[in-house]
């Protein structure tokens, strides 16, 4: 782990101003001020995205790509910006590389059984790593089921680092495609992704990462780290839920079978014959969430007028802090030491299960996620049944951490440890 030292954060003056963009955190907790530290599960929303979403049903609510009337181009104007809005934030080639979906999980989804299934047989292998959350498992899983494929899995250290020499004996001629975290949701560990991809593509295997962690903390390029597929969910970036994103690039698109058939993604319609849309409208059958994805666009500028590096150094400041906090307590252990690590702090207490402590933080006040994380294969690597993770976002300060801290003394009085 990198050696930690107090620090400050860049500006709290700043770091005020972002929080007042954030009307829940006025709120109170059993009679506490709320101290959000649940960021890994779902982030907050700025006023400027709740007022998104509403102004869509307030002004201008009609379904789009079908009306002529102003309605609906305007419906259909807001959704298409929100997707050029996406593509910049993540220097996607083309709009057209965009998709639409409910979240991470449905795009996994969709490239497992649009892209992979047709690829897969008995023999093929699917390459995961040890740290993934059921979303970047389970779909593999099920494809691997259908085809007769088999799951590999590149383990991690003890730190909970991707073993890179263990994934370069794992790559075979057998491998059709690697799945791998971006920024691992119970451990923090942020992933050497450019040269997992550049390995995998010296073989010519496709990569996906899951970026449902990365994306509201780390600058991701997709063009420079050159994935094939790049999955991520709008509430963990200051968006609504269930509105999420697949990128791809085009000539993948372009050769997978549409995922689900219904409205929109068709270009004509027989009894005997039907003719697909073009990319990205293939994949998006039926009416979309396009409130959703007008506030994702606005979430999204909202991050890119703060600064993705801004938020991340402040977060890493705030990581810090909270990582010597915990270590000086007595009977706690981390979870995820990674060298390189962000937003997430996963612990255990002496004797003290997870759910426990979670319970007497919230009545601190204190909001953190307690549990396996939907990543059960990484608690079973560490021999715990659940955490607690505290993580980060941009509105979190030191402060916050006192907080956490206090409330964990007390867990240590009411168990007497
Ligand atoms: N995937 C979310 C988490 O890590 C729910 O908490």
């Amino acid at each position: 782990m990198k050696p930690i030292e107090r620090v400050q954060s860049p500006d709290p003056g700043l770091v005020q101003r972002w929080r007042a963009d954030f009307p829940i955190l006025n709120e109170r907790v059993h009679g506490e001020p709320l101290v959000y530290l649940d960021n890994g599960a779902t982030t907050q929303k700025p006023l400027a995205v709740i007022d998104a979403e509403a102004d869509y049903y307030r002004q201008y609510n009609a379904n789009v790509h079908r009306g002529v009337h102003q309605l609906s181009q305007r419906a259909t104007d807001a959704y298409e910006a929100a997707r050029a809005t996406i593509a910049r934030f993540i220097n996607a080639a083309s709009v057209e590389e965009i998709i639409f979906l409910r979240g991470t999980t449905e795009a996994i989804n969709l490239v497992a059984q649009s892209h992979a299934r047709p690829h897969l047989g008995p023999g093929d292998e699917i390459l995961i790593s040890a740290m993934e959350h059921h979303s970047n498992i389970v779909p593999w899983q099920m494809v691997c089921e259908q085809t007769g494929a088999a799951l590999k899995v590149v383990p991690i250290d003890d730190a909970g680092e991707f073993r890179f020499d263990a994934f370069e004996r794992l790559l075979s001629e057998r491998t059709r495609l690697v799945a791998v975290t971006h920024l691992a949701n119970a451990l923090g560990t942020i992933n050497p992704v450019s040269r997992i991809v550049a390995a995998a593509h010296a073989r010519g295997v496709p990569v996906l990462l899951d970026g449902a962690q990365a994306i509201s903390h780390l600058h991701v390029d997709v063009r420079a780290l050159d994935c094939d597929f790049y999955a991520f969910s709008g509430h963990k970036v200051y968006g609504p839920t269930g509105i999420g994103v697949l990128y791809a690039k085009a000539a993948l698109l372009e050769a997978m079978p549409p995922y689900q058939g219904g409205g929109d993604m068709i270009r004509s319609v027989s009894f005997e014959r039907t003719e697909y849309n073009v990319i990205p409208y293939k994949f998006e059958a039926g009416t979309p969430n396009i409130a959703g994805a007008i506030a994702l666009g606005t979430a999204l500028k909202y991050v890119s007028r703060i600064g993705i590096d801004v938020i991340a150094a402040h977060e890493a400041h705030v990581l810090d802090y909270a990582i010597q906090a915990v270590t000086d307590l007595a009977g706690v252990r981390l979870i995820g030491t990674a060298r390189e690590k962000a937003s997430i702090l996963s612990f255990v207490v002496d004797g003290v299960h997870a759910h426990d402590i979670g319970t007497i933080l919230d009545h601190h006040g204190v909001a953190v996620r307690a549990g396996h994380h939907c990543a059960m294969p990484v608690m079973q690597r560490y021999g715990v049944p659940a955490t607690v993770r505290a993580s980060f976002a941009l509105y979190n300060t030191r402060d916050d951490v006192d907080s956490l801290i206090a409330a964990l003394h007390d867990v240590r009085e009411v168990f007497g440890r």
